[in-house]
């Protein structure tokens, strides 16, 4: 039976061969350990996925909920055509000051807009300014939210938009009904609400690898 360390090894070998060392994201990875922030961000073969979903998907305005130290922004924004944008919001002050610094190094701070503050507030302010729709948004912030930052999603989101919400799975736990975690029971809500929501085509993937057992969804907007 595999286990831990073989998703591990996998993610390392395949992470090896198809994820090219990047001078800007490595760079941010550093700062960011080196800053104290805790190593949650996705990981190098998910942040290319992401990547090339947006560039599939032709993006050309991005909406990220959860910035940490600007790992998914880099890889995210760098999807983006010339004149594209990507807008990222963070509750943490010094996440946001290291993602910014990382941002600059990575020369992307022309294209990325990151608004500090907790996800609710700066959602509704960029609703106030008419922001969006947004063609693909990538939701990674606090876990308990996730049901109100889908209905975000959608309100600044138009047909055909894409949204993604990581971290799902939660090494299995959102199987069980009485798990008192409130990321899970947040998981739990949204996935019970999604089974049954005709706005979206959705599905979800579970993913094994360094981080363990996790998955996330992928929506399109009706
Ligand atoms: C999983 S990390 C984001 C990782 C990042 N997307 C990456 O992959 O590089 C979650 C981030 O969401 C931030 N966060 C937590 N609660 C938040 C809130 N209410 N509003 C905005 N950001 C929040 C945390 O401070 C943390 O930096």
């Amino acid at each position: 039976m595999p286990d831990r360390d073989d998703w591990a090894a996998v993610d390392a070998y395949l992470g090896g061969l198809l994820v090219a060392p990047d001078p800007a994201l490595d760079a941010a990875l550093a700062a960011s350990a080196a800053a104290g922030l805790p190593a949650i961000e996705v990981s190098p073969a998910q942040g290319k996925f992401l990547h090339l979903l947006a560039r599939l998907h032709g993006a050309t305005t991005i909406l990220e909920l959860g910035t940490l130290g600007g790992y998914s922004t880099i890889w995210l924004a760098r999807a983006l055509p010339a004149g594209g944008r990507l807008v990222t919001l963070e509750a943490d002050p010094h996440h946001a000051e290291v993602a910014l610094a990382n941002l600059a190094h990575a020369g992307l701070d022309a294209d990325v807009e990151l608004r500090v503050g907790p996800a609710l507030d700066s959602l509704a302010i960029l609703e106030e300014e008419g922001a969006g729709p947004f063609d693909l948004v990538f939701v990674d912030a606090d876990k308990e939210r996730i049901p109100e930052y889908h209905e975000w999603a959608l309100r600044l989101t138009r047909p055909g938009s894409v949204i993604i919400v990581d971290n799902v799975v939660r090494q299995g736990r959102i199987t069980d009904p009485d798990d008192p975690d409130p990321r899970v029971r947040g998981v739990r809500r949204f996935l019970a609400a999604l089974g049954g929501d005709d706005r979206v085509d959705a599905t979800a993937l579970q993913t094994v690898g360094r981080k363990g057992h996790d998955g996330f969804v992928l929506m399109r907007v009706r």
